[in-house]
């Protein structure tokens, strides 16, 4: 694996749109060995994710993953997500604003509205498809992740510059209202359980801590149009609720 080299604001490769990755090409090395490598990178820069473009390869593979980072040490848990062609779809009109960062945009915040709950097709690594509803920051994540794919930057979202702000003066001014995203399962069912679906597809409770991403049965039975039937979601535990 490598840590490539990300580009940053200014460079053109940003601009541009991605293409999608035809499904059969999923499992070759080369492009197994491209979301290793952005995996790593993103790990490396502790981003929330990680687009192709953003290290120079136009095509269309995000991968995602919040894991007790320092840059966003307060935003919730978000298991490590690869995403392939993805087609989003906001659920409903509902925007909120929250603060976003970029590895191509470095030491600088701002306030994005994004939509709050968004329905997400793709394929995964493995060329199978994924088809979930993500809420709240997984779902500003991966709005902010499909932007880059299509050439689209989060200040390109902002509607208003006077939040952009550097991480210094983030820190000392801005603190207090850094995460307006409430993690939530809205939908989701307490503690995370699945409220319906095959009992054998569930995990244990026992398994579940807060803070965490599960997957779990998608109660609204959303099925990719082709490929093996699965039907999951992903919902935040919150069992201080
Ligand atoms: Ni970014």
């Amino acid at each position: 694996m490598a840590i490539l080299k990300v580009a940053r604001l200014g460079h053109p490769v940003l601009r541009r749109v991605a293409a999608p990755v035809p499904v059969p090409e999923i499992r070759r090395p080369e492009t197994q060995r491209l979301i290793d490598d952005m995996i790593e990178t993103m790990r490396e820069y502790n981003g929330a994710g990680l687009a192709a473009t953003q290290v120079h390869a136009l095509e269309q593979i995000a991968v995602i993953e919040v894991l007790a980072n320092p840059r966003y040490p307060d935003a919730p848990q978000i298991p490590l997500t690869v995403i392939i062609n993805p087609i989003v779809t906001p659920l409903s009109d509902a925007m909120e604003e929250g603060w976003e960062g970029c590895l191509s945009i470095p030491d600088l915040r701002g306030m994005v509205p994004r939509h709050t709950a968004v329905r997400l097709q793709a394929y995964d690594r493995g060329g199978e498809p994924v088809d979930l509803i993500a809420k709240d920051f997984f779902a500003r994540v991966i709005q902010h992740e499909s932007d880059h794919l299509n050439g689209v930057v989060f200040l390109d979202r902002m509607k208003d510059l006077s939040t952009l702000t550097h991480l210094v003066e983030w820190n000392k001014y801005w603190h207090e209202r850094r995460w307006r995203d409430r993690a939530g399962g809205a939908g989701c069912s307490p503690h995370g359980a699945a409220r319906s679906g095959p009992p054998s597809s569930r995990p244990p409770r026992a398994a579940r801590r807060s803070g965490e991403w599960v997957t779990e049965p998608d109660p609204r039975g959303l099925r990719p149009a082709t490929g093996p039937a699965r039907y999951t979601r992903l919902c935040f535990v919150n069992n201080a609720s």
